[in-house]
């Protein structure tokens, strides 16, 4: 198996042998089978049809309203257009806190629905018998600790977590019982560089970051953010690759000039 170059599919067990080769694992986030072709086709990992869809996709403030059936839309246009990646699946806000059964049951309706090829959820400790049962079902589960945004009325704010001891000390815990519970890799949101670097030394399986420094095992961005489609969000850890937002609104406004002057369309554009 290849893991650089031709096409040859991207699993759970790629991804283990890319850490083992030190080898970088490229992540994006996508929600629409447009952007994800284009994904794909460059050559990327992992695809993450991430709950940040409720903030890009729909405008909403955080990432607790949007549903399951709304992830599951998201995830079945992504898996259409991917022949390469691995496309990983956020489980949304109450779908899986309430019990490990209900968390089973959401899990299985992602996978069956959408095709997706695993799962991702938030937490640590609390969530633990749901990730086992979930992955005795066969569901690849990936792990989310640091900034968790789902409980971000819990911490308040969207700062960096674990900067102090005890946290740290939680997160590292948390960090090796999702690994014990079976889970093929992890990611790291917002959390300081020294402290990725320990997890992902600890850890056997993968870990992805955000905000997470550069020692971690891959790295993953939100694709609006990557591609400057987003504007006022400019955190630390955040690489713009394109100023998309100007660029659009420069084409648009262009449009909208060449109607209004009936520059367009021209002879040439008409039947
Ligand atoms: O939903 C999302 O976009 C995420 C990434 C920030 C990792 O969970």
């Amino acid at each position: 198996m290849s893991t650089q170059g031709k096409v040859s599919k991207i699993t759970t067990n790629t991804l283990q042998v890319m850490k083992q080769k030190g080898e970088k694992i490229s992540m994006l986030t996508a929600y629409d089978f447009s952007m994800a072709r284009i994904f794909d086709d460059a050559g990327i990992d992992v695809l993450l049809v991430g709950d940040s869809a409720s903030n890009v996709m729909a405008g909403h403030e955080t990432t607790l309203p949007i549903t399951l059936d709304q992830m599951i839309y998201h995830a079945q246009s992504v898996v259409r257009a991917v022949d390469r990646c691995l496309v990983v699946v956020d489980m949304p806000f109450g779908s899986y806190q309430g019990n490990s059964k209900e968390a089973l049951n959401s899990a299985i309706r992602i996978m069956k629905e959408s095709g997706g090829h695993a799962i991702k959820l938030e937490g640590g400790e609390e969530v633990i018998e749901s990730v086992k049962r979930i992955i005795s079902a066969g569901v690849p589960v990936m792990g989310h600790l640091g900034l968790t945004p789902q409980s971000i009325y819990k911490f308040g704010t969207y700062t960096v977590r674990a900067k102090e001891e005890a946290e740290a000390e939680q997160l590292v815990k948390n960090a090796l019982l999702l690994e014990e519970a079976g889970c093929f890799a992890l990611v790291l949101e917002k959390i300081p560089a020294t402290l990725g670097k320990r997890v992902a030394e600890a850890l056997k399986i993968p870990v992805i970051g955000i905000g997470a420094g550069m020692h971690v095992d891959g790295q993953v961005l939100v694709m609006h953010d990557m591609l400057g489609i987003t504007k006022s969000f400019s955190p630390r850890f955040l690489r713009r690759y394109l100023n998309l937002y100007d660029e659009m609104k420069k084409a648009t406004e262009h449009y909208i000039s060449d109607v209004k002057s009936k520059d367009f369309p021209n002879e040439q554009e008409q039947y």
